[in-house]
């Protein structure tokens, strides 16, 4: 029997996945390199549904129609290209490779080439959702060669999630690497709102002292309303878990964490495009600094802090929280999709932003009733220069920035790090502001180095040089640049 679509690598991801693809009416190909794992899988929780367990690549791609669907779920990197390398002489012309790892989107790009080159198609596919998301329905990011969709599409759009009003979490990116970018962004959002939620805990637990469950119980009601997401359900469920020992888990966990680098290259990214992504960055930062846990303790010891006790409204600093949590993950959202709009013109892409809103809404880890709301944006606006400029968001904003403040300050008196909070409230005031201290700047540039400047009573674009120190002459770095 031949299979509607083929699936590489059985490990959690593809296991789960190729299982979504089964319940959804498709017959499943699968192969794995250590075989053993294959024959595991047909007499474990295969057993009993259209699946076709191969032995070798060859065997796996005749068991497939054509032209061949390939999905490829293998560790991100070298894998991959050798993955391609072993299948593209097997495959013929018009068949589509896909690959659902969390692969850098530069090497999807050039994968996209290299396969389209020999007559094939490829597509990266941005997969998030964890585990249960690929068994009942991850949020599916695709791009690459666009002739590839309207064969993937039927598939990919029944085993994705679905958002409340029941649309697909999975549509079309882009060319190249337009849906593995779009999955860095997700990645980098993701690591944006987990901080944001750090450091509210963290005030919680040590300006005011409360317990897990009190800390619980806060989420539950919090997930109840505008802050709706899975990432707050699961930090509601974590502090609520209480192991076999009647111990809370979470007070056992070391505060070190890690990471696998999507975060540090969106940041990376940012850079590069000048586009300010500081929230996001923060949050990376903020990973390293956990990280070094060892020398953290050490530093305790001798850099004590000074701090000054609360003393003001404990409920109100609770809802100033909220606020500050919200108006934060707001600014996370508009510094993300600014870097989506200067990556789209210099990679050519025409990425639909509300589209990429409603992908989020569901089955991915970022997802929230909040994206829906992103979504209302984009629908009134497709070219929304920057979320905070929209009425809704503008207002929700408005309304918090008291609150939003205040925590900030209790935190920052009581000695509590909040980077990303922090950064976001200096990003709007930055954003908002007529007039920034780059006059400084740029007189110190051009003190010392002859850099020129461009003035307030003079068109932009045309540059002038001051001889600050009277000896200084009227050679200027611009007259002389290569
Ligand atoms: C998802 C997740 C997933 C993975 C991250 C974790 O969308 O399902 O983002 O891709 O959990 O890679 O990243 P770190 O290990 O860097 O935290």
């Amino acid at each position: 029997e031949i299979a509607d679509v083929g699936l590489i690598g059985l490990a959690v991801m593809g296991e789960n996945l190729a299982l979504n693809m089964e319940s959804r009416g498709f017959r499943v190909a699968v192969f794995n390199r250590t075989t053993a794992r294959v024959d595991e899988f047909i007499q474990g929780r295969a057993k009993g549904k259209r699946f076709v367990g191969a032995h070798d690549v060859t065997e796996f791609v005749a068991a497939i129609q054509r032209p061949r669907k390939i999905v490829m779920l293998v560790k991100a990197g070298a894998p991959v290209d050798q993955l391609i390398d072993q299948l593209l002489p097997l495959l013929d012309q018009g068949d589509i490779l896909i690959d659902g790892g969390n692969s850098l989107f530069t090497d999807t790009i050039r994968r996209t080439q290299r396969v389209e080159e020999a007559g094939m198609l490829f597509v990266g596919s941005g997969v998030s959702g964890g585990e249960d998301g690929a068994l009942h329905g991850p949020s599916l990011m695709p791009g690459g060669s666009p002739a590839a969709w309207p064969h993937i599409k039927p598939i990919f759009q029944a085993v994705c999630a679905r958002t409340p009003e029941g649309e697909p979490c999975c549509d079309w990116m882009g060319e190249n690497g337009a849906g593995h970018f779009v999955k860095m962004i997700h990645n980098g959002i993701e690591y944006g709102d987990m901080q944001l939620i750090g450091e509210t805990y963290d005030v919680m637990k040590r300006v005011l002292g409360m317990s897990n469950a009190e800390m619980h119980g806060v989420f539950a009601e919090w997930n109840r309303a505008e802050l709706d997401s899975y990432l707050i359900e699961i930090t509601r469920d974590i502090l609520g878990f209480v192991d076999k020992n009647g111990e809370a888990t979470i007070d056992q966990i070391l505060d070190a964490a890690g990471q696998k680098g999507t975060g540090k290259w969106t940041v990376i990214e940012a850079l590069d495009h000048g586009i300010p992504l500081t929230l996001i960055g923060e949050a990376v930062f903020a990973r390293a600094l956990s990280a070094a846990k060892q020398e953290r303790v050490q530093a305790s010891k001798q850099l004590e802090p000074v701090v000054s006790e609360f003393k003001g409204d404990r409920k109100q600093l609770i809802e100033d929280l909220r606020q500050a949590l919200y108006a934060s993950k707001i600014i996370s959202y508009a510094q993300g999709y600014q870097l989506l709009r200067s990556a789209a013109k210099q990679y050519q892409w025409s990425l639909n932003y509300g589209g990429i809103a409603l992908v989020w809404r569901g089955g991915c880890i970022i997802r929230s009733a909040f994206l829906g709301d992103i979504k209302k944006a984009f629908d009134r606006d497709p070219q929304l220069v920057n979320l905070l400029l929209d009425p809704f968001f503008r207002d929700a904003v408005s309304s918090r920035q008291a609150g939003w403040r205040r925590a900030i300050v209790a935190a920052i008196q009581s000695g509590i790090p909040v980077p990303c909070m922090s950064a976001a409230l200096s990003y709007f005031d930055g954003y908002r502001a007529e007039r920034l201290p780059a006059n400084l700047l740029q007189a110190q540039r051009d003190f010392f180095g002859a850099h020129t400047y461009e003035r307030v009573d003079q068109p932009r674009g045309e540059f002038f040089h001051t001889d600050w120190t009277g000896h200084g002459g009227a050679t200027t770095s611009r007259s002389y640049s290569a």
